[in-house]
């Protein structure tokens, strides 16, 4: 029986303190969040609300419980250094140390290591800490995208012909970028369909999770400005519709290569979650970005669909034995809706931003499942914030019935809220595969 703490809260965490909390190995857990999730709090011992970047803070609960271990949800405190300073103490964690977490948090470092070890997946790029040099690279190219090199949120990445037209704009961004970020990263646009491959590693092991869609557009149709996340959904088969068996062992062949290098680059074995957001394209699959975390929606897809024991597995990836442990994972489909303000991922100033009221009603969800993230539970009830409120998760032996199921508990939640209602539908599926048929040139 194991004492666990957990960091983080939103609705990845809070899906994961369910899975953890259901693990008969699961004596108790403590969870250090930032915001007063009741998903999460009605399933732990105790609870302590903080910043992420008081570490000592953190730290300090985890000895006083006595935790035989930390599961570290997002990647602001494994930034912090979170788990290195708990190492010191002698606590283990599922989530890297701040050097491995560069991961996620350094583009240029991810870049940089699958090209020394000649590992496949980038596309073509160059960073850049000034202005100089841009312009003949943005030339070389047929389209681009600039990535801030830094923690982002997804958020400050911009597609030319999506954000930007020309040059002249590219190097306005640009210049407000290096402003802000000691590095951009200007690399070749891509074309094709995404997918987040979430794989977990002791260091040695890489395990391949379902395959799941994320959608970061903010509206219907994927228009809008990029986001978080929207929603995202997965097949029982744990393919998705566009993609082959043959992408899915190229996309784990990457993960564990960059595994094995991350091991040579800095003697240190990566334990943790390796997610990767790769792009199925006309020359391959090619990779978008690794986060060093479970994705979030993306955790809701998959965890609910664990077969084996949640805390045996986070066992296994500290202890190095995740080869001997079977990872299974249940052969439903899965589709996860956001709610969000109506205001999420849009300019302070849009009218959309302009409330009356923040609280949420939740009504009959039926057999959804329902994960809280920033919401605060007060005396009147349900409040949201600025960001995403509660995922819904439907779960069913087809797609079309959990898409039914998990769109029926969006239509039950009240209050001044929006989601995207295509996620999972016949239609926007179809639209991928077409979308797929034609990059690749079928
Ligand atoms: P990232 O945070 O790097 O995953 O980027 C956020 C989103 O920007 C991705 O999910 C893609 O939709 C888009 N994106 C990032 N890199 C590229 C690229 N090289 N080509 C086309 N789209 C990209
Ligand atoms: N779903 C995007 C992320 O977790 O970064």
């Amino acid at each position: 029986m194991v004492r666990v703490l957990l960091v983080g809260n939103g609705a990845r965490e809070h899906v994961i303190a369910e899975s953890l909390s259901k693990s008969p190995n699961c004596q108790s857990l403590f969870s250090f969040m930032k915001a007063n999730n009741p998903g999460i709090t009605r399933v732990s011992k105790k609870v302590t609300v903080g910043k992420y970047s008081e570490i000592a803070q953190i730290v300090d609960f985890a000895v006083e419980n006595k935790v035989d271990f930390a599961v570290v949800g997002p990647e602001d405190p494994l930034n912090e250094g979170v788990v290195d300073v708990l190492a010191k103490k002698g606590i283990a964690a599922v989530g890297p140390s701040k050097s491995l977490a560069r991961l996620e948090t350094s583009k240029s470092f991810t870049r940089d290591l699958l090209r020394k070890y000649q590992i496949k997946g980038n596309p073509d790029y160059q960073y850049f800490d000034s202005l100089q040099g841009i312009a003949e690279f943005i030339a070389s190219l047929d389209g681009v995208v600039i990535k801030p090199d830094g923690l982002t949120g997804g958020k400050g990445v911009v597609v030319q012909g999506d954000h930007f037209t020309n040059t002249q704009e590219a190097l306005a961004i640009c210049e407000k970028y290096l402003a802000e970020y000691p590095r951009i990263l200007v690399e070749e646009k891509l074309e094709g369909e995404e997918f987040s491959l979430q794989c977990l590693c002791d260091g040695k092991t890489v395990v391949a999770t379902p395959a799941v869609q994320d959608h970061k557009r903010r509206f219907d149709g994927d228009t809008g400005p990029n986001t978080g996340g929207m929603g995202s959904y997965s097949y029982p088969d744990h393919l998705l519709p566009f993609i082959s068996e043959g992408d899915l062992v190229e996309g784990l062949a990457i993960t564990k290569s960059v595994a094995e290098a991350i091991f040579q680059e800095t003697g240190e074995l990566y334990k943790g979650v390796m997610y990767a957001g790769f792009m199925v394209t006309k020359k391959g699959l090619m990779l978008l970005e690794y986060n060093a975390r479970f994705g979030d929606p993306e955790a809701m897809n998959i965890l609910p669909l664990l077969k084996t024991d949640f805390v045996e597995l986070c066992q296994a990836i500290i202890e190095g034995s995740l080869a001997s442990l079977p990872v299974v994972f249940e052969n439903y489909a899965t589709v996860c809706k956001y709610v969000v303000p109506k205001g999420y991922g849009l300019p302070d100033d849009h009218p959309y931003n302009r409330y009356t009221s923040t609280k949420l009603t939740v009504g009959e969800v039926g057999p959804a499942r329902l994960y809280y993230s920033s919401v605060d539970q007060k005396d009147d009830g349900i409040h949201f914030s600025s960001s995403r409120a509660i995922g819904v998760v439907g779960i069913a032996p087809e797609i079309e019935e959990a898409q039914r199921i998990a769109q029926n508990a969006v239509m039950a939640i009240g209050g001044e809220v929006a989601h995207r209602s295509d996620i999972g539908t016949p239609e926007l599926i179809a639209k991928r595969i077409a979308n797929m048929k034609k990059i690749r040139g079928a």
